[in-house]
């Protein structure tokens, strides 16, 4: 058996006296009551049958006495002039009593904390109140008008212009002008201009061919947009083309689109 030829001995400190000889695998019981506070030294020496030796080292810290606690100065802290340090003291091993709030060192709250704390608080004003929707009676005030035009059904203007882009502007261009022989310009164009918008809400619905516009006879075909727009959208892009490049016609509502769609395309 192996394990029993081989012999432990525990040193303590610059003792030259072991201060215990075991049989390892072994425990035994390190007393540091009885020992100083402060830095210790433990060093284990295991002897094998032939007699070599291992050595290891374990540097361990004894405190009986009750705890210490500084704030404003840190090991290896650099400092100059007069610095504020404050100790505390608590709980030693043989006290009768733990008392915790004798643990509780009155230090200041550190920097961290503040930051962490301000962060916090700034970022939970900020989502409240980016979903803070104002109370409907008071969504046209001043205060919060500005808000709640961002939302598509309050934009008209800004809708039909989005409409506008993507449903039309290849055909009519972004300036209105359309191209010449295939699509007609809106800008200035006498349907569009019309104070009666009832054949430029028919033509948007229900699409046209074949007309001739200023002299001119186009080859290629309006399409019908009474399946895509709603007669809201329908009245949206009405009214962007109505009011944009120099056109300033009436503009028309949702209503007036609906009347237009009943009575269909005559
Ligand atoms: C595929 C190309 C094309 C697209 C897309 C298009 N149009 Fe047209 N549009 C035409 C053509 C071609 C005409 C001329 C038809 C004709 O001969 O009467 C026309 C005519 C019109 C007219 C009548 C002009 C007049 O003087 O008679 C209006 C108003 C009009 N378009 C509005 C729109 C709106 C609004 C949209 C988007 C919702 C749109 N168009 C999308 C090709 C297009």
């Amino acid at each position: 058996m192996s394990d029993n030829e081989t012999r432990i001995e525990v040193y303590l400190d610059d003792g030259t006296e072991p201060y215990a000889i075991l049989n390892p695998p072994e425990r035994f019981e390190l007393d540091a009551a009885r020992l100083e506070d402060g830095q210790h030294l433990l060093r284990i020496v295991a002897i094998d049958s032939s007699g070599r030796r291992g050595v290891r080292t374990v540097p361990f810290e004894v405190r009986n006495g009750p705890g210490i606690a500084v704030d404003g100065l840190r090991d290896h802290d650099v400092v100059e002039g007069k610095i504020n340090v404050l100790v505390n003291a608590y709980g030693g091993a043989y006290e009768e009593k733990w008392e915790p709030a004798r643990a509780e060192t009155p230090a200041p709250v550190p920097t961290w904390a503040w930051v962490v704390f301000i962060v916090v608080v700034a970022w939970a004003l900020y989502y409240g109140i980016d979903l803070w929707r104002p109370p409907p009676q008071f969504a046209d005030t001043p205060t919060y008008r500005s808000r709640a035009v961002t939302t598509p059904a309050a934009r008209p203007a800004a809708h039909g212009a989005e409409l506008y882009r993507t449903s039309c502007a290849s055909c009519h261009q972004a300036n209105g002008q359309g191209v010449p022989r295939l699509f007609p310009p809106l800008a200035g164009n006498p349907v569009v201009t019309a104070r009666d918008p009832a054949d430029h809400i028919r033509i948007v619905l229900f699409g046209a061919k074949g007309n001739t516009i200023n002299g001119v006879t186009y080859q290629a075909q309006m399409p019908a947009w009474a399946d895509q727009l709603s007669d809201e959208e329908a009245a949206a892009v009405i009214n962007h083309e109505r009011t944009s490049w120099g056109n300033n016609a009436p503009v028309v509502t949702a209503t007036d689109v609906a009347k237009v769609r009943a009575r269909g395309n005559r």
